[in-house]
């Protein structure tokens, strides 16, 4: 066998999680939780939303802030309870110019530089003779006090702007749309893109206990029964992509000691979006290192970090021809690797695979967890509600998560469903706006 097979057949074996790490993964998941719920260390952060599930009679017309990484949305919904929306307008913008003559994200912004052009967005779609309540989807770590009000805890998904962290994303919002002269537009609401995918999803679908993002990053909410605070039933964040008790691999190690904030986000630097292309390139690199690929002259290329995203790994996964000619044309007009051989290619699409599977069994093994959390006997329904360029576009990811979930739960998996529920940033935030305009009423 050549050096290369046997080296494919020990990064199987390296990157494949069994039945058995995936109850143990879940389990430990399960204790993290309860951990944190208690108030004691737990890389589970836990919290709190302030809302609980959508009466589904949600009704009236808001606008919806999206910021969750390099794009701000605003939404302007409305909403006729029973899960029927309507989008009237909308805006996108990245928070990063292509040609970088503009970078919100960078540490070279300052949170007012941030949200002066996130409260120009805004502007763009709003009247000067009307009021607007606003709900804000913020994708991040934010501690909680009230459903309006929020502290950022730390960036993810490598986001470095300065003076955000530590503050209340409210009162920087606030402070901009004044400076804007947009004090018609009120903000009401802020909530985590997972609490808003949860309740858009439970705006049609009362089975939805929990919310999850598998995109750019990765982050799970759910239904709490007893919120610890409140005694009451409550939607948590767990900000899951924090978890760390994972078999890790040296590829995780480099990745991680690379990384912005290494130690954080391990299970996100496991299988986000943002990380997958970065873990592709890191092993193809040991692979050229070692002499294993015959392409290895043009070894150079592939030493660029996060060279690799992962629409890239959709790429490879997507090729299905015999000579893997879409993954060729790609090396050669992209990376100007022009002398790769089958092999090579072939080598490149099984990483890939191994790579996403091992996130997609991952992920499933924390949804696992929670149920364990909230139905140890599995005697209701849950549907999990899932947002994200992963679990909707990368081919066989919906699949192989839904095969964990069915590998570990047998019969009972029919009780539960998993569902792709887009834009649940953008309505959850309208619907959580509605919640906050009733209660304050
Ligand atoms: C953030 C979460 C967010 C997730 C998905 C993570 O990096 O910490 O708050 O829900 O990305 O956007």
């Amino acid at each position: 066998m050549s050096h290369l097979l046997t080296q494919l057949q020990a990064l199987t074996i390296e990157l494949s999680i069994s039945s058995g790490q995936i109850n143990i993964i879940a389990d430990c998941f399960c204790q993290t939780m309860i951990d944190g719920l208690l108030g004691k260390y737990s890389p589970l952060k836990m919290l709190p939303s302030y809302l609980n599930k959508p009466s589904r009679d949600e009704r009236g017309t808001f606008l919806a802030l999206d910021f969750g990484g390099t794009n701000v949305r605003v939404l302007l919904t409305e909403l006729f309870g029973n899960g029927i929306f309507k989008v009237h307008a909308r805006v996108s913008s990245p928070l990063r110019a292509i040609d970088d003559h503009y970078n919100y994200i960078s540490n070279h912004s300052t949170g007012d530089q941030l949200f002066d052009f996130i409260a120009m967005q805004i502007g763009m779609i709003v009247k000067q003779d009307q009021t607007y309540p606003l709900g804000h989807t913020f994708s991040f770590p934010t501690h909680q006090t009230s459903l309006n009000t929020g502290t950022l805890i730390d960036w993810t998904k490598e986001i470095e702007t300065q003076n955000v962290v530590g503050h209340d994303v409210t009162t920087l919002l606030t402070a901009a749309l004044t400076r804007q002269q947009l004090t018609n537009v009120l903000p009401k609401a802020i909530i985590n893109d997972t609490v808003g995918t949860l309740l858009t999803s439970a705006y049609t679908d009362p089975t939805t206990t929990i919310g999850s993002i598998c995109g750019t990053g990765h982050n799970t909410a759910y239904i709490e029964p007893c919120e610890p605070l409140t005694k009451q039933s409550m939607i948590i964040n767990l900000e899951s992509g924090n978890f760390d008790q994972l078999p890790f691999t040296i590829y995780d190690k480099i990745l991680d000691d690379h990384s912005e904030k290494p130690g954080s986000q391990r299970l996100e630097k496991m299988v986000s979006g943002h990380y997958i292309g970065e873990q592709v390139r890191i092993i193809a690199c040991s692979l050229f290192d070692a002499g294993l690929l015959a392409a290895c002259s043009n070894k150079k290329i592939l030493a660029k970090p996060y060279l690799l995203s992962g629409a890239h790994i959709s790429l490879l996964q997507e090729d299905t021809s015999e000579n893997l000619d879409v993954i060729n044309n790609w090396l050669i007009e992209d990376l100007d690797i022009k002398n790769s051989t089958l092999s090579d290619r072939q080598a490149l699409k099984t990483i890939a695979a191994l790579v996403c599977t091992r996130s997609a069994r991952l992920v499933a093994a924390t949804y696992l967890g929670i149920i364990k959390h909230i139905d140890p006997q599995l005697k209701n329904s849950h549907n999990i509600a899932i947002d994200g360029s992963l679990y909707e576009k990368m081919p066989g990811y919906a699949s192989a998560l839904r095969e964990t979930l069915a590998e570990a739960l047998g019969q009972k998996v029919i009780n539960v469903t998993t569902t792709l529920t887009k834009d649940g940033s953008g309505i959850g935030a309208a619907i959580a706006t509605a919640i906050a305009v009733h209660v304050t009423k």
